[in-house]
């Protein structure tokens, strides 16, 4: 069963995303590889706080969100009512209906260290087969050891190749690993 988030869980988010925005979310989005033309998911997309900088990027081009929680979801779809063009899906990803291969990029900002092992392993091959030739898969997650060592192993497992890794210090969350991975072939 999916845990929905509490309305005070909502709220606090809300005030982080009013108080931090720019520093966290926007700087993050600013750092993707973003094109005009392309297609991109926001695995895990919450309050739809990264979404919103990085939907502005996107004129010609088209940004999906998704998340497993209705409420969240429909918390995004409040946060984006100013962005046209962004389609929303609520569900697990590894059963949406998203042709494979079709993404430039696929981002996933604080989503990933929090999935469980078992449903880590058909998310990430879902994730993976979601992009194109030469897409990227880029991730934000808390500095943990373990948690991370298991998400590098599966990506690679899938054909992704690091390109990019950074620490980051984010306020509110700690020390945060930035990574870009790249798909070399379909
Ligand atoms: C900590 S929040 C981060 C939200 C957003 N990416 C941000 O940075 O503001 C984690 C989000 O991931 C979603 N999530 C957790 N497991 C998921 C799964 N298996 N598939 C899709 N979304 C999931 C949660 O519902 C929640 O909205």
């Amino acid at each position: 069963m999916q845990l929905e988030p509490s309305f005070l869980e909502i709220l606090l988010a809300r005030l982080a995303f009013r108080f931090f925005g720019k520093t966290v979310y926007q700087a993050y989005a600013h750092r993707l590889p973003l094109r005009e033309d392309a297609r991109v998911l926001d695995f895990g997309s919450g309050l739809g706080a990264v979404a919103y900088y990085t939907a502005p990027h996107l004129p010609l081009g088209q940004l999906i969100c998704t998340d497993i929680s209705a409420r969240w979801l429909a918390a995004c779809r409040r946060t984006l009512r100013g962005s046209p063009g962004v389609t929303l899906y609520r569900g697990n990803i590894y059963a949406l209906p998203l042709p494979p291969g079709s993404f430039d990029l696929v981002y996933c900002h604080f989503v990933l260290h929090d999935i469980p092992r078992e449903e880590l392993e058909r998310v990430i091959p879902a994730l993976a087969g979601l992009l194109k030739a030469g897409g990227r898969l880029a991730f934000r997650e808390p500095l943990m050891g373990e948690p991370l060592r298991l998400i590098q192993t599966l990506l690679e497992e899938n054909g992704l190749t690091q390109q990019e890794s950074r620490v980051t210090d984010v306020p509110l969350m700690g020390n945060t690993l930035e990574s870009i991975y790249r798909k070399e072939r379909i």
